[in-house]
């Protein structure tokens, strides 16, 4: 029997997180040949989720540089990706989401006729340049894909208002929740004694996250100053802050919340604490695609600072807020909540827009049905 033979791509932290339930599913299907190929863009928060995830991939491009500027990811990921491809001929190349390292892979795959397969293809904002550049990069990979996995209906309709055929696009829910099953665990006990240590029942703990290119600058600085204003008018708030690696946010963030005694700043967390750190959270207030998918579903309200979101399923359903980028508006919006328990009840419902966990398993059915035609 004719293996398809799938590689998969993928180069930052959500995409390893997403791809992970997929790769696991296909590890398990005895007529798909799966090859993994990673650009590592990212390096050390990459291999968290690899190491928890236990995958191992048959090929490292290792491209990772401190400071990396677009024009390098694209093309340090292109040129090793052209090797690769020529080397395995896959059936199907899948790529996940939106960053750098899936334009790269789309366009890699293009260039040598392989057939492409986008995981959480549809999201659109309406504004190129936010997020920036992946509102871009999905565009440009929707372009070029043969089969597109539309986490949810809305995603679906984005792609057939700009021409895409229906027979092409399926819902399949986002793979963000089925790798949500992996890592909630009841009583979860942390590495990080801090961790620990914090009283989730008598304060409240709200979860932060920002790295967003466009938010780089004032209005990160923004965003940070109005969450220090509230730790510090509320004795009962504390921040936590995984800080993702990039330099320019560390900067801004370590400058503005220098000395809040409740503002925790910590290392990126592994997956698994990660999400069962939002889960006893009491709010999660973020720029990120992916934290967006996860707190809903968890029952967390969620502050989405940025001034436009390709999410708007959230928003729909009651959990998340768009608050932009002004210091005023996220204080008041924060301050509502930590205030009025009647205002934080209405958004703190478990609501799933984003799938039911079975998502990785319809794209490899979808796969296997397609592949070697
Ligand atoms: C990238 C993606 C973004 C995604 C984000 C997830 C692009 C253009 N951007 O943004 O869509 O939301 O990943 O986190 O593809 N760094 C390290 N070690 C790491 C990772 C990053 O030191 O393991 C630092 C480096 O200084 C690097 C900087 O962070 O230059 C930015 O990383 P990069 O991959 O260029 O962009 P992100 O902002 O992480
Ligand atoms: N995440 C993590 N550790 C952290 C912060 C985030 O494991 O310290 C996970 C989070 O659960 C989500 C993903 O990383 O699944 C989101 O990645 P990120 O915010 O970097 O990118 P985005 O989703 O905005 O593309």
């Amino acid at each position: 029997m004719n293996k398809i033979r799938v590689m998969t791509v993928f180069g930052t932290r959500p995409e390893g997180i997403k791809m992970a339930p997929i790769i696991k599913v296909m590890e398990n299907t005895s007529e798909i040949e799966n090859i993994i190929c990673i650009t590592a863009q990212h390096r050390r928060m990459l291999d968290q989720v690899l190491n928890l995830f236990q995958i191992e991939p048959d090929y490292d491009l290792n491209i990772f540089k401190p400071g990396q500027s677009l024009t390098e990811i694209t093309v340090r990921a292109l040129e090793g990706l052209e090797e690769v491809i020529i080397k395995v001929k896959p059936h199907v190349l899948l790529v996940q989401g939106d960053t750098s390292t899936v334009f790269a892979g789309a366009l890699a795959a293009f260039y040598q006729k392989v057939k492409i397969g986008h995981v959480e293809a549809g999201l659109r904002s309406g504004n190129l340049y936010s997020p920036y550049p992946e509102e871009a990069n999905r565009k440009l990979t929707g372009i070029l894909a043969d089969y597109h996995f539309a986490p949810t209906k809305t995603n679906r309709d984005n792609l057939l208002k700009e021409g895409y055929p229906g027979d092409r696009i399926f819902i399949t829910g986002n793979t963000v929740i089925d790798a949500l099953q992996y890592a909630i665990k009841k009583d979860y006990v942390f590495n990080l004694p801090l961790l620990n240590q914090l009283d989730y029942n008598n304060k409240k703990i709200i979860l932060l996250t920002s790295h967003r290119r466009e938010n780089i600058g004032k209005p990160m600085e923004n965003i940070f100053s109005a969450i220090n204003e509230i730790a510090l008018k509320y004795e009962d708030v504390e921040i936590v802050f995984p800080i993702h690696l990039n330099p320019k946010v560390r900067e801004i963030a370590n400058r503005i919340f220098d000395g809040n005694p409740r503002v925790h700043l910590i290392e990126p967390l592994d997956y698994e604490p990660f999400t069962n750190l939002m889960a006893k959270s009491y709010l999660v207030v973020t720029d990120s695609g992916g934290l967006q998918e996860e707190a809903p579903s968890l029952g967390k309200p969620v502050l989405v600072v940025r001034r436009e979101t390709e999410r708007p399923e959230g928003i729909e359903a009651g959990t998340a807020k768009l608050v932009g980028t002004d210091f005023e508006n996220i204080f008041n919006e924060m301050d509502i909540l930590i205030r009025d328990k009647r205002e934080y009840e209405k958004m703190a419902n478990a609501v799933n827009p984003y799938g039911d966990g079975k998502a990785s398993e319809r794209i490899v059915d979808i796969i296997l049905r397609y592949g070697l035609k």
